[in-house]
C-alpha cells in the first residue's frame, strides 16, 4: 500500500473498515485533503474533531464551511471537563504551566474514548512534518489505542498538499497564508518565520513537540 495513490488507499480503508472506521480532522490543510477525498463515498465515513474549545476563530469557521461545501456532519468529541471546570481544578491556562496535562485532558483522553470500539482510524499525518513522524506507514497497527491507523498522505510533500488543495478548489483556513502552515490550539501555535520549520509554531519554546495523539 506504501504505492498506493492517496484516492485507493482511502477507498480500501472505507470498504474494508465500514462504519468502523472514523476519520481524524483539525481542518489543517492535509485533513481537507482527507475529506476532499472521502467525501465521493457513499455514504462517507464518520469525521470527527476533538474540540478542545480553543481553536482560532477561522478554525471554527472553516468546520461550518467544510460542512456545508461537503455536505458533511463533522461529530465534535469533547473534553470531560469544560475549560471552566479545567481551570477551577487545575488553574488557569493549564497550557502554560503544564501543557502536557492540558493535552491529555482535552485531546488525548477524548480521542481515547472515541476510538474505543473502532476498527480503524484515519489521520493526516505526513513522514516530512517532523522527526517523530519519519518513520509512519500508511497502514499501522496502533498499540496504543488498539486499532489500524491509515495514514494516506503519508508520504506526501507539502508542495503536493498545496497543489491538490489549489486543483481541486478545497476549502481551508486562510491562517495558511499568513504564516501558520500548522494550526492547533491557539494558547499554544504561533506563525512560523521563513526557513523555520512546519511545525516551529506549535509549542514555541518549549520542548514538546507533540500533543499525545501520534506519540
Ligand atoms: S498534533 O498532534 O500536532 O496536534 P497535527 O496538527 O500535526 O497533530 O495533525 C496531525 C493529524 O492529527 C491531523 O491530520 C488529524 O488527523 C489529527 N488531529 C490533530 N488534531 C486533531 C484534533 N483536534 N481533532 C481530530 N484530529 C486531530
Ligand atoms: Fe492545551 Fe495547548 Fe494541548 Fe491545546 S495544544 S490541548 S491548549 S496544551
Amino acid at each position: 500500500m506504501e504505492s498506493w495513490p492517496a484516492e485507493s488507499i482511502v477507498a480500501w480503508a472505507v470498504e474494508t473498515f465500514g462504519p468502523h472506521l472514523t476519520v481524524a480532522s483539525s481542518f489543517g490543510a492535509e485533513d481537507m485533503v482527507l475529506i476532499d477525498l472521502i467525501a465521493c463515498h457513499k455514504p462517507p465515513p464518520e469525521v470527527f474533531y476533538l474540540d478542545t474549545g480553543l481553536f482560532f476563530p477561522e478554525t471554527y469557521a472553516l468546520i461550518e464551511d467544510a460542512a456545508r461545501h461537503y455536505q458533511l456532519q463533522p461529530l465534535r468529541v469533547a473534553p470531560a471537563l469544560t475549560l471552566a471546570e479545567q481551570a477551577k481544578a487545575f488553574g488557569p491556562a493549564l497550557w502554560e504551566k503544564d501543557p502536557d496535562r492540558c493535552c491529555s485532558l482535552r485531546k488525548v483522553e477524548p480521542l481515547r474514548r472515541h476510538l474505543a470500539g473502532k476498527s480503524a482510524w484515519m489521520t493526516g499525518i505526513r513522514r516530512q512534518q517532523a522527526p517523530t513522524r519519519a518513520r509512519a506507514r500508511v497502514l499501522e497497527w496502533d498499540a496504543r489505542f488498539q486499532l489500524w491507523k491509515v495514514n494516506p498522505l503519508v508520504y506526501w510533500t507539502t508542495e503536493e498538499v498545496w497543489t491538490y488543495l489549489r486543483e481541486h478548489q478545497v476549502p481551508h483556513n486562510p491562517l495558511h497564508h499568513q504564516g501558520y502552515p500548522s494550526i492547533g490550539c491557539m494558547p499554544c501555535t504561533t506563525a512560523v518565520q521563513a526557513g523555520e520549520d512546519l511545525r516551529a509554531g506549535r509549542w514555541r519554546g518549549q520542548v514538546k513537540t507533540e500533543c499525545g495523539l501520534h506519540q
